[in-house]
């Protein structure tokens, strides 16, 4: 399948590596994409298109090696099967990821996302797509010369829903405060210390959010620019990063990469619960029952992390305004997590397992749309 790599020749390890994960994955498809001009690899992974078409975001970024591209891909478009069925929208789960070979100016990049554009034109009706981590509403109008109708989130003046993190991060708030009453009672998130592990799009609405409720609020980003910015200006606590995990707060809220809670950083967590927008959060599903062992709660990443999603389908397909749409992300997320928690505690399992089954009922029944999500 794969012919060559970033750098030029494909190991043989590599490429049997990449077999193995396509072979062993439970999603339908993987589209692959040698993209000549600039050596970008692109990966559409089409993980289930049971509930609808698939409808994911696209990533662009730096991968060490062209395996974790895919590996990310698969996983990415899992997520999104999970949580388009939590969120009782008919939408199948899938996930792009264009894995660049070297850093590209403002031309290249942008013919880059037209022949994007091309191929996800090419397979009508398989893929929408949308912004994810390294694209932009900038980005999306660009693919959506070439795709049109089928991206979500273009700028507001080309017709689009915009940017999705203010409702990405609406919904994480929302996520927080459903926990901490759960775990703190009436006074909520009130006084609490929370620890947001980057400050990108999405992680600094959410700083915004928890500043204005009377959170102590800590940070760890990085990019220096970025922490010089919340540090300096805004007056937060600075975690440098690789103290992150031991830091004693009452909530962890990941908003950076996937894969932070794992067999050797949950051991070290001193919080009561994770909360956080990253996606993929766990590094393997035994992962949750860790946490569950340690007695730390934790929202299912695709649950908490769904606004964004939510918002721009119904901006986007059925009209809602965005007063609305704040208004079903808030809804959504606080009904799905109070559900979840419930289920876990009432049949001993992991609030990830509870998740799950709660999304792959919907599947299972071919859920018809949730109108009052
Ligand atoms: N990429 C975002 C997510 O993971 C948002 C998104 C919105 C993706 C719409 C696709 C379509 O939820």
């Amino acid at each position: 399948m794969i012919q060559q790599s970033p750098g030029g020749g494909t190991g043989n390890t590599e490429r049997k590596l990449m077999d193995e994960l396509i072979k062993a994955w439970d999603g339908e498809c993987v589209i692959v994409s040698h993209d000549r001009p600039s050596g970008a690899w692109i990966f559409i992974a089409i993980h289930s298109t049971k509930l609808g078409p698939a409808i994911g975001g696209t990533r662009m970024k730096h991968y060490s090696e062209l395996k974790d591209a895919l590996e990310d891909a698969q996983r990415l478009a899992a997520g999104m099967t999970y949580k388009w069925a939590a969120a009782g929208l008919r939408g199948g789960g899938g996930k792009a990821v264009i894995a660049l070979d070297h850093p590209l100016d403002q031309q290249e990049r942008a013919s880059l996302l037209r022949r994007y554009g091309t191929l996800v034109r090419k397979h009508r009706g398989l893929f929408l797509t949308g912004p994810d981590l390294g694209t932009s509403s900038e980005d999306m109008d660009i693919i959506a010369q070439e795709a049109p109708s089928l991206v979500f989130g273009r700028t507001l003046e080309a017709g689009g829903g915009g940017n999705p993190a203010p409702f990405t991060a609406r919904g994480i708030f929302t996520a927080l405060e459903t926990t901490a009453q759960r775990l703190f009672g009436k006074g909520g998130l009130s006084g609490k210390k929370i620890l947001v592990q980057g400050a990108g799009s999405v992680g600094r609405e959410l700083i915004h959010l928890l500043q204005g409720c009377g959170c102590e609020v800590l940070f760890s980003d990085i990019e220096e620019e970025t922490v010089r910015l919340h540090r300096n200006e805004k007056g937060l606590s600075f975690v440098p990063p690789e103290a992150v995990y031991e830091t004693a707060c009452d909530i962890f809220a990941p908003c950076a990469v996937g894969g932070v809670l794992n067999e050797e950083s949950i051991p070290r967590l001193r919080c009561r619960a994770v909360v956080g927008g990253a996606n993929n959060q766990l590094a393997a599903p035994e992962d949750a029952r860790r946490l569950q062992d340690r007695g730390v709660l934790y929202a299912p990443d695709f649950v908490a992390n769904s606004g964004g999603a939510i918002a721009l389908i119904g901006i986007e397909t059925r009209g809602w305004s965005r007063e609305e749409a704040m208004r079903r992300v808030v809804k959504a997320v606080r009904d799905n997590l109070e559900a979840i928690y419930r289920t876990a505690d009432h049949e001993g399992i992991s609030t990830d397992e509870a998740a799950r089954r709660l999304a792959q009922r919907r599947i299972d029944e071919g859920a018809p749309e949730n109108e009052d999500s």
